[in-house]
């Protein structure tokens, strides 16, 4: 297949791009607006490698641009949409980026896919997303087909965009699919993340800032897993359906924290109990039996995948520390210096 995967210098992006170029003999074109989230050190490895590099094309463009968008996807088999803001914190201190991305550019991809469509060729069209779109759950599981009820900017934006894909799938017969991914984590994760932030904050010494109560649960869901689970639904996925990949096993953030501090060996007097998100959602579950019934889990534990996400950070260096550049100051000021300010022992 040729593939058009769209924010694929990211996090989750990059580790696709990287496992399904070693896994299949597939093409990729990666079209990345490389904000600030976006990296192309992310792609090194596949760029400095003949055989994958062979089949990779990297391009610097918007997924919002129709006219950088039309001709990439004439000429792909199947469009991976990755491309997003996906800060939720960032969602509360400024919206109007998550919605171009999420809303116009999704629908700038599905109509490029519409003409193609129209024209008699058949094009996949995957979008990722995630279980901030069923919102906050005080107990059960989410499935597929309950109803959507985003609750930060970042959920809305992305449900704004599953619902467009299900909109265009019955409109216009076209052949779409959607994940909803669990929280992710790994190496090449954006410092702003929990556990990326933990992890350096604590490498330097630095205080780590614990919203609220820090007994909000999350499902943590391996990178590698999520990306390969993105390929199988790609491959063997109904269309017009959404499939949820569910990770370990909701847990609580202080659990997460513990464990971090415990594989660093620092203690847990860094940790600050800081003012809390506003409407902060206090667990994530999935039911991922739809997925596990086509043949997928997830095969990374959470101690494996935490170990190693911790020895990469700490192998990784001037990776983080240039991600901690920039505008990094600015951001960390305005997200963090009032609550650190006013923050208690936790
Ligand atoms: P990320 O922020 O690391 O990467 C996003 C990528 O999209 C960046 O490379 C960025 O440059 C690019 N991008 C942003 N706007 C663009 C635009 N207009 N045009 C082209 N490229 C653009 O995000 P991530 O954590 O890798 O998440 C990838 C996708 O997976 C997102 O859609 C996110 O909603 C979804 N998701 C993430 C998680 C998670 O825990 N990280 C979980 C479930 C789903
Ligand atoms: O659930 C999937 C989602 O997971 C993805 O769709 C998003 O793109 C991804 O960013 C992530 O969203 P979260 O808001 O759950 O992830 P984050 O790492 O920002 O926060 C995880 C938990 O940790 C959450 O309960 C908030 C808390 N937290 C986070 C930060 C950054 C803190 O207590 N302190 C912090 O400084």
């Amino acid at each position: 297949m040729r593939l058009l995967v769209t924010g694929g210098a990211g996090f989750i992006g990059s580790a696709f791009v990287r496992r399904r170029l070693e896994s299949t003999a597939d093409s990729i074109v990666v079209l990345d607006r490389l904000t600030y989230a976006g990296n192309r050190a992310n792609l090194a490895d596949v760029e400095a490698d003949p055989d994958r590099a062979r089949r990779y094309r990297f391009i610097h463009g918007d997924i919002a641009d129709p006219a950088t968008v039309r001709p990439l996807v004439a000429s792909a088999d199947a469009i991976v949409n990755f491309a997003a803001e996906s800060h939720v914190d960032r969602s509360i201190l400024d919206s109007e980026a998550f919605l171009r991305t999420g809303v116009i550019g999704v629908h700038v991809l599905l109509e490029a896919v519409r003409e193609v469509t129209a024209a008699g060729r058949k094009v996949r069209h995957l979008q990722v997303s995630t279980d901030e779109v069923y919102g906050s759950l005080e107990e059960g599981m989410s499935s597929e087909d309950d109803p959507l009820a985003p609750r930060s900017p970042y959920a809305a934006a992305k449900a704004a965009g599953d619902l467009l894909v299900r909109a265009y799938h019955v409109t216009y017969d076209m052949d779409t699919l959607i994940t909803r991914g669990s929280n992710t984590y790994g190496p090449h994760q954006h410092v702003e993340k929990l556990i990326p932030l933990f992890v350096t904050n604590a490498i330097d010494d630095q205080p780590l800032p614990l919203y609220g109560d820090g007994l909000q649960c999350r499902d943590w869901l391996y990178v590698d897993d999520h990306a390969d689970a993105i390929g199988f639904v790609l491959d063997h996925g109904r269309s017009g359906q959404a499939y949820n990949v569910a990770g370990t096993g909701a847990r609580p953030n202080r659990e997460i924290v513990a464990a971090l501090l415990g594989a660093l060996g620092k203690p847990w007097s860094l940790v600050r109990a800081v003012a809390d998100r506003p409407g902060h959602d206090r667990r994530y579950a999935m039911d991922g039996s739809r997925l596990a019934g086509l043949g997928w889990r997830p095969s990374v534990g959470l101690e494996d995948g935490l170990a190693a996400t911790v020895g990469w950070y700490q192998s990784h260096e001037a990776w983080w520390r240039a991600a901690k550049n920039g505008d990094w100051d600015a951001y960390y000021e305005r997200q963090y210096g009032e609550r650190l300010a006013g923050s208690t022992s936790a």
